[in-house]
């Protein structure tokens, strides 16, 4: 096969869990990647991989389909990925590039188990799903970074990181944030039902507030959206300073990042 054919080749999705079928529902959304390019390893029946299949994607094709992938996206657990890629590597064109969206599972280790396609590291979250993702993408190879880029800045905001160490840092902001804003929901619900609202009450303004907040955010500076809301000598001002007292609420999350960026370290050791 040429080597240009790549170029625009079929990608394959190995592994259609929770996160390969929001990767999947992602580009069927937004196009990132056709239909009929797709080809997805699924040992279970998905229903979001039915879904492709009715679009025009291949499900389970015979392995010979895969030399003309461009793009092999490796979403399966960690555990499992040397028993899971060592029959589908002898099919796999020398130019197909290995992306990877595993945590912590480093490249070097994919290499010394796979052999010499390049790789890139994307850490993605399932809100690309809805075309409303975030993910942070290392590669040492130039073409490698940039197919992983194409693959998922349709549907999430991506970013490159300088260091392939950093893919912890990102996965404790960007993995776990969300659940970050859920607990801080649930703490604000709790301390209005604290200051006299019922607890329903408190956690239906919790939630809508907040639903709100993140809606309006934008790109705006954070500092300017806080002093739209907080003017000097007001209500929300003295919640604000309460709030960060000795930089307690910095502190407090530089302590959850660590914590969570140590967790992702032991876990990938
Ligand atoms: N979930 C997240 O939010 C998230 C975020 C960032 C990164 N990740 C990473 O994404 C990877 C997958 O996580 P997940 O949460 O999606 O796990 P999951 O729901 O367990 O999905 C893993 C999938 O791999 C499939 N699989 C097993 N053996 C296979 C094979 N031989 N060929 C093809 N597929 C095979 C399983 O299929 P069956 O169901 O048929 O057994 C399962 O559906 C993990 O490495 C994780 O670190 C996940």
């Amino acid at each position: 096969m040429p080597e240009s054919a790549l170029a625009d080749g079929p990608v394959v999705l190995v592994g259609c869990g929770r996160l390969g079928a929001a990767i999947l529902e992602g580009w069927l959304l937004t196009g990132a990647v056709a239909p009929s390019d797709l080809m997805i390893l699924s040992p279970s029946r998905k229903p979001a991989a039915e879904a492709a299949r009715a679009k025009g994607a291949r499900v389970n094709p015979p392995l010979e389909a895969l030399t003309a992938a461009r793009a092999v996206v490796l979403a399966v657990k960690p555990a499992l990925w040397r028993q899971v890629m060592a029959p589908l590597t002898p099919f796999l064109h020398d130019q197909a590039v290995i992306v990877s969206v595993m945590a912590g599972v480093t490249a070097p280790t994919l290499a010394e188990g796979l052999g010499g396609w390049p790789i890139v590291r994307v850490m993605p979250t399932t809100g690309v799903a809805r075309g409303r993702g975030v993910a942070s993408v290392w590669a040492a190879d130039a073409a490698a970074r940039a197919l992983g880029r194409a693959l998922f800045e349709p549907m999430a905001e991506t970013v490159d990181l300088a260091d392939e160490d950093l893919m912890d840092a990102a996965t404790a902001v960007a993995g776990s944030g969300a659940a970050y804003f859920y607990a801080f929901t649930q703490a604000l619900a709790e301390a209005g039902a604290k200051a006299g609202l019922d607890a329903a009450t408190a956690e239906t303004l919790a939630r809508a507030t907040l639903k709100s907040a993140a809606d309006a955010m934008g790109d705006e500076a954070l500092d300017a959206l806080i002093a739209r809301i907080a003017s000097p000598g007001g209500s929300t001002r003295a919640g604000l300073e309460s709030m960060q007292s000795d930089g307690r609420l910095t502190a407090m999350l530089e302590d959850t990042v660590a914590a969570a960026v140590r967790r992702n370290r032991e876990m990938g050791a």
